[in-house]
């Protein structure tokens, strides 16, 4: 499973990408605002330490405006994604992006048969949001499991990004189900590499190698 990181934080990035674990970078608009950063600066800032796909989500909602957005984005830099949400004019947008040669990112994704409308598009990614649907009393892993079988059914090539991922549950039942990627938040990554047995054992090696004669 490849592991995006999904932020707005560049120091999160270049942490995560220094451990040698990150193959690509999801952000919106959500995460950009609580960054207080500038959209563009931010993306362009990101584009040019890291060379994985970096997605970069349009604010409009028509097909013009999404299309002029995307346009502008892939200009920035080859490894742009650009981040489209799952309504009817998102999907032409999918459509004539991949036309053009621009890689596409479906966000907000929450039932399977707009997983497969997206792939039919071209996207390039589709990003259910498992966590979302917890919160609501549904189960997210249903919703990936559906969209893996799908994709496989049909041999389509969208690689499917398990997004709204809120614990190492997640993580787990995901790679177990071989979903593409998981795009995860900074606090994951750490928890990730925690056990404690880990910590007793470590302290316990440390102090015995205190002991063994120099
Ligand atoms: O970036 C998309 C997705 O991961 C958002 O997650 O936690 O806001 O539901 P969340």
């Amino acid at each position: 499973m490849k592991f995006f990181i999904d932020t707005a934080q560049s120091a999160e990035i270049r942490t995560v990408a220094q451990w040698g674990m990150l193959d690509g970078v999801t952000t919106n608009p959500s995460l950009v605002a609580a960054s207080g950063r500038n959209y563009r600066e931010l993306i362009t800032e990101i584009c040019q330490f890291f060379s994985g796909p970096v997605s970069a989500e349009v604010i409009a909602t028509d097909f013009a405006g999404m299309m002029k957005e995307a346009r502008d984005w892939a200009k920035l830099s080859p490894n742009i994604v650009v981040k489209i949400p799952l309504i009817a004019s998102g999907i032409q947008a999918v459509s004539a992006c991949a036309a053009e040669g621009i890689a596409t990112n479906v966000t907000l994704c929450f039932q399977p048969l707009q997983a497969l409308a997206a792939a039919k598009a071209g996207a390039t990614y589709i990003s259910p949001f498992i966590g979302r649907l917890d919160d609501i009393g549904q189960e997210g892993m249903h919703l990936l499991r559906e969209i893996k079988t799908m994709y496989t059914n049909y041999q389509l090539s969208t690689q499917i990004i398990a997004a709204s991922v809120r614990h190492l549950e997640h993580l787990r039942q995901a790679a177990l189900l071989k979903v593409d990627i998981a795009t995860i938040p900074f606090k994951l990554f750490t928890e990730m590499l925690k056990h404690p047995l880990t910590d007793q054992g470590l302290a316990k090696f440390m102090a015995d190698a205190k002991k063994i004669p120099q």
